[in-house]
């Protein structure tokens, strides 16, 4: 399929329509990295494939694990077929071990462990910064049902299973990732569940720039947090990172 009318620009990523296809997206992966809301920004060679690659990998384990994605295909080694969706702006973090914002936030330090899996959301706004708010907050503001907000967090954490098992399989622990979730666009813009509870299909991507990996062993970042933190070895780690995935994918 061709792309159509550009419809969003993300920081990194853009999505078209495919005309005829009211269903359908494709969304381009580019080799731009951004970090703290744009301020900083740069280009990692061979990023966009690499994302493009882990993410295909990271979606079909998560689909076997009964979590519906918006993936149907690659069209190319950067552009992506995918369900449309109408995203719920709510950035769903799930965190294994204390890292990041987290950290900061309760004055932890980094690597401190967590008794079980915890599930943090934010709200999707540049100019705020993504504010952090809770199930209470996106239901009272109507970015989504209660129904919503149950499965979302079910899916969130089944997803987490999926890709904490196939990160190991890697040599590589699943420190925190960031999904979002969509409602599928039917062909004539109508729900296409006949109203048997809510459908949710994990969209955007599943990557180094979204999940925090630390090598088995050494502890060594391997994800955005090498661009982030000035750490280096940058297009190296994402290429690494896609090398072992995609090996691991191939015996699940
Ligand atoms: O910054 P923080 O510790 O809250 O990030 C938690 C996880 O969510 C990290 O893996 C980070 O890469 C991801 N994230 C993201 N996009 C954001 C914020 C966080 O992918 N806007």
């Amino acid at each position: 399929v061709e792309p159509g009318r550009l419809l969003h620009r993300g920081k990194v990523k853009a999505v078209y329509e495919v005309p005829g296809h009211p269903e359908l997206r494709l969304i381009d992966f580019t080799d731009e990295a951004t970090a703290f809301d744009g301020a900083k920004r740069a280009v990692i060679g061979g990023k966009g494939e690499a994302n493009a690659a882990i993410s295909v990998a990271f979606f079909r384990a998560v689909e076997r694990a009964g979590v519906p994605t918006h993936f149907l295909r690659l069209e190319s080694p950067v552009r992506m077929l995918v369900r449309a969706v109408e995203i719920i702006p709510l950035e769903v973090v799930v965190r294994n071990r204390v890292a990041g914002s987290l950290a900061k936030r309760l004055g932890l330090e980094e690597g401190t462990a967590l008794r079980r899996p915890v599930l943090e959301l934010f709200y999707k706004s540049d100019p705020l910064h993504d504010p952090w708010v809770n199930a209470h907050h996106a239901e009272a503001l109507g970015w989504a049902t209660g129904e919503e907000l149950a499965e979302l967090e079910r899916l969130a954490f089944e997803a987490n299973r999926a890709m904490r098992q196939l990160a190991l399989r890697a040599g590589l622990e699943l420190i925190d990732f960031k999904l979002e979730f969509g409602r599928p666009v039917g062909p004539a813009g109508t729900p296409s569940n006949g109203g048997a509870g809510p459908r949710l299909l994990l969209a955007d991507e599943i990557s180094p720039d979204t999940c925090r990996f630390w090598e088995v062993g050494s502890g060594e970042r391997m994800d955005k947090d090498r661009f982030r933190r000035d750490l280096g070895r940058v297009e190296e780690t994402y290429a690494e990172v896609r090398r072992r995935i995609e090996e691991a994918a191939r015996w699940l």
